[in-house]
């Protein structure tokens, strides 16, 4: 057990002993322990089961976990290597279906090891190290990205506002510094005094369990709140902006993160507070057009029924509806914060110019040139 959780970073690499080492979510905020996951078993089902949970954070265990597996296979031949591989890769991604981070981090893997493998004609044990370097890679940038992030939604908001967050985008879902909540931890750092009303989170309680725990945790400013709870606090005038993060976003802008944003989004518009989404680009899904091509998740009954209840609170038998996520249209979204600016309405145009942006390595928010609604990268003006 150990005692403070924000000296942990989500997901290690343990490479001595091949494992990805995760803080077990499902036992926060009463137990904080660490595992290691060694085997593809252990991480699919750390994955499925929330032991590990947020895009980002899925994103990168699943890249440690297919460079631990790929690791330890035994073979000299690059073309047998590639195949078990691939087993893996398929395997992992199936764990989870909405989140694009995972297939995104997977598909990052395999083009490293099919360029270092296949085309630059390494021998296995280069590949791996190549894998190596690649998965650290993938979690070093998730925290620059978040704390780019947290940078530019700091520009939306002032010292003393309150902000909703629905779910945990958190350091939990993270690595370090969370999505939705890097601007409040760097507004903390700063002195700025946020006001921070955290949803609860039904079913699986994200909210309450984590947002709320790490944001105490932090020092910060931070009022539960149940889900049903967001209109009192939007019509008495306590929240200035909603920050959440997000599973997927498809390249019209419509948004899928944790069932609920939806609702709180519809809510926001009705009392005039504007809803930013907080997105990696890794977490932009232009091969999506639509929200309505965003594959939902649906998780087991139950999660509503009976779990973190001390007896089962719904009539034996009775049908459950339970999906994971939901979508919010992109018509209740101000902005899309993204470590390379933020992208306005139409997001369609904004969205494409923040990918060609990341494709030439942020060349045109350092040189200014920012149409079609995307704002430049903080401190790139
Ligand atoms: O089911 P979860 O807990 O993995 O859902 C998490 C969310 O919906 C988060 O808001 C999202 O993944 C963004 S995390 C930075």
């Amino acid at each position: 057990m150990i005692t403070d959780v924000m000296k942990y970073d989500t997901v290690a690499l343990d490479d001595e002993n091949n494992a990805v080492v995760i803080i077990d979510q499902t036992l926060l905020p009463g137990r904080t322990e660490l595992i290691s996951l060694t085997t593809a078993k252990e991480i699919w089902d750390a994955i499925y089961l929330l032991k590990v949970r947020g895009a980002p954070a899925i994103g990168v265990a699943a890249a440690m976990g297919i460079y631990i597996l790929s690791k330890q296979l035994d073979t000299e031949d690059f073309e047998v290597f590639y195949k078990k591989f691939c087993e893996y890769k398929e395997y992992l991604d199936s764990s989870r279906p909405t989140a694009v981070n995972l297939s995104w981090a997977l598909k990052r893997m395999e083009a490293t090891a099919l360029r270092a493998g296949r085309e630059e004609q390494k021998s296995v044990a280069e590949v791996k190290e190549i894998l190596h370097m690649e998965a650290v890679r993938i979690r070093d940038e998730d925290i620059q990205v978040c704390r780019k992030i947290g940078e530019n939604a700091l520009l939306l908001v002032k010292p003393g506002d309150g902000i909703l967050t629905h779910c945990n985008a958190g350091k939990l879902a993270a690595v370090r510094y969370g999505t939705a909540t890097a601007p409040i931890y760097l507004g903390q750092e700063r002195g700025y005094g946020f006001r921070v009303f955290a949803d609860e989170t039904r079913p699986l309680l994200q909210g309450a369990r984590l947002t709320a725990f790490e944001l105490f945790a932090s020092g910060v400013d931070v009022t539960l709140i149940c889900d049903n709870m967001s209109a009192s606090v939007m019509a008495g005038g306590l929240v200035q902006a909603v920050f959440v993060g997000c599973d997927r976003v498809a390249a019209n802008g419509d948004t899928a993160n944790k069932i609920g944003t939806s609702v709180v989004a519809a809510v926001a518009k009705y009392y005039d507070v504007p809803v930013y989404i907080c997105a990696p680009t890794s977490t932009i899904d232009m091969a999506t057009p639509t929200g309505a091509e965003i594959v939902i998740e649906q998780r087991p009954s139950h999660e509503v029924t009976d779990m973190w209840y001390r007896e089962r609170m719904a009539p034996e038998g009775v049908k459950v509806y339970n999906p994971a996520f939901d979508v919010t249209g992109h018509d209740l979204i101000s902005g899309i914060v993204t470590e390379y600016g933020i992208a306005r309405a139409p997001y369609t145009e904004s969205l494409k110019e923040i990918m060609e942006r990341k494709q030439r390595g942020g060349q045109s928010a350092e040189s200014g040139a920012v149409p079609q609604g995307a704002e430049p990268a903080a401190g790139s003006r």
